[in-house]
């Protein structure tokens, strides 16, 4: 089994329904080994149907999934979880998030916790974490008991958002930070500073993206349902960006959030 969260993954939301399998399978043939999904997306049986597609070995690939705020109760987080055990196939799920805070800490922190611990001992997943967590929220979950073995703050990060505070307090307390969104719905293809950057290195702007997320320690998520799409993302692992790059692409940074339903934390 992996035992520390994959650097590149495959995210599959809002991946058209019957589309998942298929996308999941061509990636770990590519060389992913880590799929985030969940609960909300309704297609973690499709997630695990590629993972068996695929011919990769089950403990070869991290498995990420999340249960909804309104489920993080005991009674409910524990029913939440026996369904995505048995919607994915997989065994003990890799990891586990909250997928956004409770609203107003209704459920508190503490309670999720408990029962992610209770869950673990019923051979329901191997390692939780959070999502969407502001940095008192996340100070507030690790002093909980538990709250130590949190592995990932997964957030919205790109170019438009760099999020630097977030993810500077995240990984000041020794928490991974995991970057959604960063292709900022289409808008990074476009950018003028992004394109001038990818052609210096013969490069893409997803690529370049990538590459600068990578090299602020942050594990990245992209989706594609595109088998050549997903090569070219992969291989961003390879490129290397100078300073000079990396200052450029910091001044895009407008605070630009797209993720903030109703029931978002005050960020
Ligand atoms: N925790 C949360 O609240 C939360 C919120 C949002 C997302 N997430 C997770 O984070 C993952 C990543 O976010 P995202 O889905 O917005 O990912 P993204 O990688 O920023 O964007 C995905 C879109 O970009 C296109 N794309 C990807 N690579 C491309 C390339 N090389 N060239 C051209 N187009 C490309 C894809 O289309 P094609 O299929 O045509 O390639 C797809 O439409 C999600 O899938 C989900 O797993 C989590």
């Amino acid at each position: 089994m992996i035992d520390t969260i994959p650097p590149f993954g495959l995210g599959t939301f809002r991946v058209a329904a019957g589309k998942t399998a298929q996308s999941v399978k061509s990636a770990l043939q590519l060389g992913y080994r880590h799929i985030d999904t969940a609960q909300y997306y309704d297609n973690e049986a499709e997630v695990g149907q590629g993972l068996r597609d695929s011919g990769i070995p089950r403990e070869d690939v991290w498995i990420t999934t999340k249960v909804w705020w309104n489920r993080l109760s005991r009674d409910a987080l524990i029913a939440s979880l026996e369904e995505s055990h048995r919607k994915l196939g997989v065994g003990a799920i890799d990891l586990v998030l909250v997928h956004w805070p409770s609203p107003d800490s209704v459920v508190p922190i503490a309670e999720t916790l408990a029962a992610f611990q209770e869950a673990r001992k019923l051979g329901l997943l191997r390692h939780y974490g959070v999502s969407n967590f502001t940095a008192p929220l996340l100070e507030e979950a690790l002093q909980a008991p538990g709250g130590s073995e949190i592995v990932t703050n997964q957030f919205e990060v790109s170019p438009f958002l760099a999020n630097r505070a977030l993810v500077e307090a995240t990984q000041k307390l020794g928490v991974k930070v995991t970057a959604y969104m960063p292709l900022a719905e289409g808008r990074a293809h476009k950018d003028e500073t992004l394109v001038d950057i990818a052609k210096k290195h013969g490069a893409t702007p997803a690529q370049v993206t990538f590459a600068w997320l990578l090299s602020r320690g942050i594990v990245v998520l992209s989706a594609s349902t595109n088998a050549e799409h997903q090569q070219v993302n992969w291989d961003a692992q390879k490129l290397n960006l100078d300073a000079g790059d990396i200052a450029r692409i910091d001044a895009l940074d407008e605070g630009r959030r797209h993720a903030n339903p109703p029931f978002a934390p005050k960020w």
